[in-house]
């Protein structure tokens, strides 16, 4: 028989066109989840839709406008889930760092996933969970990842203040922290040689020598959008990682 763990429910689905807001997107709807991608790119949210099928709809929003955010979430009458993957990453060192750049992350990656439970929230019943996105370099100290680094710990803390402001309404508030993963459009600032080099050497680090894949991080959200005793928690999807 099919799974219909998530039958009925609705899932919004931030950065839901690739990588691993798609690979999430896809567990959940073959749960039985309505889900509703978010991006800018309407045609790659339309081609996700479409290899879906029929749980699937696309709104295209860019999460750093609130406006654009609450246009989304006025659109919708319930949201049960709601899965914040919209970003990107940007490295350099402290000195040679865009702050124009740093303040366009935080704008996405920070302020669009706080904006987005800001809009959801009060359509949310009993029983809703909110999956924020972090990272792990909230723990395992990356160089020249400083802004992606604040946001994570950022995100992290904040997934703890709204576990404990939200749960008394019902409402599950964790996190994915994923390690590295491959195959996502991931957008970044640096040079296709220079993210190779970047992979291998983190790989060596990795206790289990291998990226992540979308899928191990849509198996940690499918486990937080169904345990439904779990509230707070950061899991970190990242081969061990976080634990050197
Ligand atoms: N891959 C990794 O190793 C890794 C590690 C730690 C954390 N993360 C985080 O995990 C999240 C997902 O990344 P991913 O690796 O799956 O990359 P991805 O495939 O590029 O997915 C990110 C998605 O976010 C969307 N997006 C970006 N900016 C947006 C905006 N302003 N408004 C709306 N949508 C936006 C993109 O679509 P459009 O361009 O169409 O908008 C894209 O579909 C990101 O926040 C990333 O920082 C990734």
């Amino acid at each position: 028989m099919m799974n219909q763990t998530l039958a009925e429910k609705v899932a919004v689905i931030t950065g839901g066109g690739s990588g691993i807001g798609y690979a999430t997107a896809q567990r959940f709807a073959s749960a039985g989840a309505r889900v509703v991608l978010v991006g800018r790119n309407i045609q790659r949210l339309d081609e996700a839709v479409q290899r879906i099928g029929n749980n699937a709809t696309a709104i295209s929003t860019d999460v750093s406008d609130e406006q654009q955010v609450k246009q989304l979430f006025d659109q919708l009458k319930q949201v049960d889930l709601l899965v914040t993957c919209a970003g990107g990453a940007l490295f350099g060192s402290v000195e040679a760092i865009g702050l124009p750049l740093v303040r366009e992350l935080f704008a996405t990656r920070f302020f669009g996933q706080l904006a987005a439970a800001h809009y959801a929230v009060p359509k949310m019943p009993s029983g809703g969970v909110i999956i924020f996105c972090s990272g792990v370099a909230d723990i395992v100290g990356l160089p020249f990842f400083s802004a992606g680094t604040a946001i994570d710990g950022a995100i992290n803390a904040m997934t703890r203040s709204l576990a404990v402001e939200l749960g008394p309404r019902g409402i599950r508030v964790n996190a994915i922290s994923p390690g590295l993963i491959d195959d996502t459009n991931i957008q970044t600032n640096m040079s296709r040689e220079q993210l190779e080099e970047f992979t291998d050497t983190t790989v060596q680090a990795i206790p289990l020598k291998r990226m992540g894949r979308p899928n191990d991080v849509a198996d940690a959200a499918y486990f937080l959008a169904t345990c439904q005793y779990v509230s707070g928690l950061v899991i970190e999807v990242d081969g061990g990682w976080s634990a050197t």
